[in-house]
């Protein structure tokens, strides 16, 4: 009976990979991508000026990564955000909104890009001065009054109105970004939909702070990253105030506006958790989200302390399929909750939780090094099972796994080198899962969980690539790992199964 929950967890995995591998006959599909505003040209925007020589004091409008080489923007360094976001009708999403940042220039600039897409922008300002821009396709380029120098700090604002674009991304056949549904709506943007809602330098190498003020009518309410710290009655609306003070990746920032009932808790560890779920939820999807302190607790110490300062998952009233590890924040499709089979969706609410750790306090500094994220969450499902049920059936789960994968080898990509259409391929997460058991195999327990502990402490609030973990992983062990990484990260065939 216990291995079929077990498989049944993988099951689940599947259906995701499944999803994922979807996105094949997906290729070819254009990005759905900006229209420049329609209405009239604002007093400080400046027609496009086309066959302009390339200022070598212009931000570059991407940061060089190899999937995605327009993702984010170079010449600045962005510390904080405030989401300043008034949502006039949720049914809609129509919204005004003021997006302030506070950025570093890490060159003199003459102008500089952000990622955006949609809506109508009716003014930017640099340090409270009115700045020219233009826009084509996701990039805004802003030009300053004035040029900006090396290591000043600078001040930006965005004002737009309007309803987010639908957005489909590169790499997952499903909408992302803010997405407005019946009821209410959501945001899951990995890896390209932040840009729907906010101007941003959307790339993981730049975290910064956030705060969110968002105002909604009532009955609704908003849940975000980051602590509560005030709510304020404004008669027929409310605002709600978020701040998420530890460095976030721009991809995990989530605004989600429905009617929720707020379950509190907290870990033996002392860390505070509180869980959405929207209302008209019945009460058994809380069922596998009962256990979360247990696991943070677990989780802390095979990895090291919890790296934020709260944590808690919200269920969304709306199938979508999938589940995000927003920081501080996961999120759930209610049909990835099986109130029936409580084992087999903790296995994804570990997985989730484990983000926290590995792709989001740790993130890649490449999104070709997605495995770092999905291989260790998806091992972290299988150290749930070790912790729940003992070590024989983490090894049943690694045995079904890797059938699977060995079964199926055309459609699981070798994990650490996907492309930017396969970058949730189900070799990402499966043979990435395999790739750290096999680790675990070659170097023993100890110096397995040495590994993760130092890896995590040495890049926490910070980027990795796959050779920072290799390089890790030989310095704890004492070993060459070379190529027990080279065959399971990059060969096309899977190597025997790690026993
Ligand atoms: N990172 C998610 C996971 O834990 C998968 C994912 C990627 C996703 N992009 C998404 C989920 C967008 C929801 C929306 O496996
Ligand atoms: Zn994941």
């Amino acid at each position: 009976m216990k291995n079929q929950k077990h498989i049944r967890a993988i099951l689940a995995f599947l259906l995701i990979a499944s999803i994922f591998l979807a996105c094949n006959r997906l290729t070819g599909t254009p990005t759905v991508t900006a229209l420049p505003p329609t209405t009239k040209p604002e007093p400080t925007s400046r027609p496009v000026e086309s066959a302009e020589p390339i200022d070598p004091l212009a931000g570059s409008s991407g940061l060089g990564d190899s999937l995605f080489p327009e993702f984010g923007n170079g010449g600045y360094d962005i510390q904080h955000y405030t989401l300043d976001i008034t949502v006039n009708d949720v049914s809609t999403s129509d919204l005004t909104a003021i997006t302030t940042i506070a950025a570093k220039a890490t060159q003199d600039l003459s102008s500089f890009n952000l990622d955006f897409i949609g809506f109508e922008i009716s003014g930017i300002t640099i340090n409270e001065q009115p700045a020219d821009f233009e826009r084509d396709g996701q990039e805004l380029t802003i030009t300053p009054s004035m040029l900006l120098q090396e290591n000043e700090s600078f001040t930006v604002t965005v004002q737009y109105s309007g309803s987010p674009d639908n957005f489909i991304s590169q790499s997952l056949p499903f909408q992302t970004g803010w997405v407005t549904f019946d009821g209410g709506s959501f945001v899951l943007s990995e890896p390209d939909g932040a840009a729907t809602f906010y101007p941003v330098n959307d790339h993981p190498l730049d975290k910064a702070s956030f705060t969110f003020r968002v105002t909604v009518p009532e009955p609704f309410e908003v849940a975000a990253n980051g602590v509560l710290t005030e709510t304020i009655d404004n008669g027929a609306t409310n605002t709600f105030l978020f701040e998420a003070r530890d460095p976030m990746a721009s991809y995990l920032a989530t605004i989600n506006i429905d009617k929720f009932d707020i379950e509190t808790m907290e870990s033996e560890s002392g860390i505070p958790i509180r869980n959405y779920y929207a209302t008209e939820l019945p009460a058994t999807v809380r069922k596998p989200f009962a256990r979360q302190g247990e696991m943070l607790t677990y989780f802390g110490g095979l990895f090291g302390p919890y790296p934020f300062e709260v944590y808690g998952s919200l269920v969304l009233n709306t199938e979508f399929g999938a589940a995000l590890e927003n920081q501080t924040l996961s999120i759930y499709g209610i049909d990835m909750i099986d109130p029936n089979d409580v084992a087999g969706t903790e296995g994804v609410v570990a997985h989730e939780m484990s983000h926290q750790w590995f792709g989001d306090s740790v993130s890649v500094a490449d999104w070709k090094y997605i495995w770092l994220n999905e291989g260790f969450a998806t091992y972290a499902s299988g150290l749930w099972i070790e912790h729940t049920d003992g070590r024989a059936a983490l090894d049943e789960w690694i045995r079904s796994i890797y059938e699977t994968v060995a079964a199926n080898s055309e459609h699981f990509t070798p994990p650490g080198d996907p492309t930017a259409n396969q970058l949730f391929n189900g070799g990402v997460y499966f043979r990435g899962a395999l790739t750290l058991h096999a680790l675990r195999l070659e170097v023993g327990d100890e110096a397995f969980f040495e590994i993760l502990r130092t890896y995590h402490e040495q890049y926490k609030g910070s980027n990795a690539t796959t050779d920072d973990f290799i390089a890790v992983a030989e310095e704890v062990s004492g070993k060459d790992l070379q190529e027990l990484f080279d065959n399971w990260l990059y060969s096309e065939k899977i190597p025997p199964i790690p026993e």
